[in-house]
């Protein structure tokens, strides 16, 4: 699978900088949106089952205002879900070209799956919509979620690890290492958390109850969604430090502990939020906590790509000096590159040998044979390369291959040279 390899093109320094900060966001923008469609989704399906065993509309229709979290427009998956992956695919085949990893496809195929879990969810919401059966369809758009955005993880986690690239590159072995799981289970914990804050915040902004059927139900989910909250944002803490804890050496940097203090700590905010939110039996704390929690995302990320950045550093000088080699064989191709020719580095090189300017060595000397081309260098050039037969006293000269540049400066330099 080394077809994205074929279409990379060759990068500056500055240009794998720049590529840098667009993974960094279209990574932020895929979590963000992929972590509230995986847990909204799943939680509807939670909830769908749950009123499914014990027969009661409440959970119900709390399951069909949890699929709508997300689900309002479908160019929205497109946009926010499709694009960045497929984005972060090419910017890592860019920034790993010749690494011989191929995780930029694996997380085309994550992409390609994702694509389906989308259709998917919508098929389930659809369904449930027209109270049809529906369950079958969120367990399939749930698994198809979950599964591609373990897939990037995983990928994810593969390119910081530079000591692994060479014994990890297939799906099942990223997939199944010890960082991956828990890298994933803290997405998914961060997932629940963020359905549940958004939940918090589409439904209970203004305070309204028009929204809801029924006062219990509007009790009800709002009591369901802090609990979630809560219980997510007490169990994130742990999983980031076990996280941190699993990094690979070759890729720790002090930057990376400070992100990691700050992800701590924007987590520590959204936990006095959704305590506040129980304690005064108030809701509108649900924005302030989802901007923290946005926050969150992109800390983790630009802190993984700190890690990244600390494991490639290696890497990226060779495609630095790779970049150089290819600048140069355009240049020339296009007839860019001004040599410099340096007329007496050609005598030194090439003339020297036979030739001096007073003494007479296999050939002349210079200070017997120039005067006669005063004035006229252009004899000299064609003489130069083409040398003919002249002087009965000595052998023929051979021609030395030079070019008719090479031939001209080293005309130049001799001629100027002999009279000194
Ligand atoms: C292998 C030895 C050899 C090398 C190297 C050599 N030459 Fe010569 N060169 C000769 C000989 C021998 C002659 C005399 C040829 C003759 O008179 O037929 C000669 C003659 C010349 C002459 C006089 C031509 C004339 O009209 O009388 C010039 C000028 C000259 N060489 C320039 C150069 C330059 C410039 C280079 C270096 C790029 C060079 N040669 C390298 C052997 C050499």
């Amino acid at each position: 699978m080394e077809f994205l390899d074929k279409m990379v093109l060759q990068q500056s320094a500055h240009h794998m900088v720049l590529l840098k900060y667009l993974l960094v966001l279209t990574l932020i923008i895929f979590y963000c949106y992929a972590g509230l469609l995986l847990g909204s989704t799943f939680l509807s399906l939670f909830y769908k089952l749950k009123s499914k065993k014990l027969e009661d509309s409440n959970n119900s229709i709390f399951s069909k205002m949890l699929i709508d979290l997300v689900t309002f427009n479908k160019s929205v998956g497109f946009a926010l879900g499709i694009i960045p992956i497929i984005s972060a695919s090419f910017c890592y085949a860019q920034l790993l070209h010749k690494t011989g990893l191929d995780l930029p496809e694996f997380i085309l195929i994550a992409a390609l799956i994702f694509y389906f879990g989308l259709g998917f969810v919508y098929l389930y919401k659809f369904r449930m919509k027209k109270n049809k059966s529906s369950w079958y369809f969120g367990i399939i758009s749930t698994v198809l979620l979950a599964v591609s955005t373990l897939v990037l993880i995983g990928s994810t986690q593969l390119a910081i690890d530079s000591e692994n690239w060479k014994n990890q590159n297939d799906i099942i072995s990223i997939v199944l290492s010890a960082r991956t799981i828990f890298s994933y289970l803290h997405f998914v914990v961060f997932s629940l958390l963020s359905a549940s804050l958004f939940f918090l915040y589409k439904y209970f902004r203004n305070n309204s109850e028009e929204e809801f059927p029924s006062e219990l139900l509007r009790v009800y989910s709002r009591n369901q969604s802090l609990k979630i909250g809560l219980v997510s944002v007490i169990i994130l803490p742990a999983l980031v430090l076990i996280y941190i804890f699993l990094k690979p050496i070759s890729s720790l940097s002090f930057n990376f502990f400070g992100y990691a203090v700050l992800a701590l700590i924007s987590l520590l905010v959204i936990s006095v939020f959704l305590y506040v939110m129980i304690k005064e039996n108030k809701t509108a704390y649900g924005s302030k906590a989802l901007f923290f929690l946005v926050l969150f995302i992109s800390i983790m990320v630009i802190k993984d790509q700190f890690a990244f950045d600390t494991a490639t550093k290696k890497h990226f000088v060779v495609l630095a000096s790779e970049y150089e080699e290819y600048q140069k064989k355009v240049q020339e191709e296009f007839g860019l590159l001004v040599e410099t020719i340096n007329g007496a580095d050609i005598f030194n090189g090439k003339c020297v040998a036979c030739h001096q300017f007073d003494k007479k060595l296999v050939g002349p000397p210079y200070n017997e044979t120039l005067p006669k081309y005063e004035g006229k260098k252009e004899a000299l050039v064609q003489f130069i390369l083409n040398p003919v037969k002249i002087n009965p006293d000595y052998p023929p000269m051979a021609s030395q291959g030079l070019k008719p540049s090479e031939a001209e400066a080293v005309a130049d330099y001799i001629l100027s040279t002999y009279k000194k």
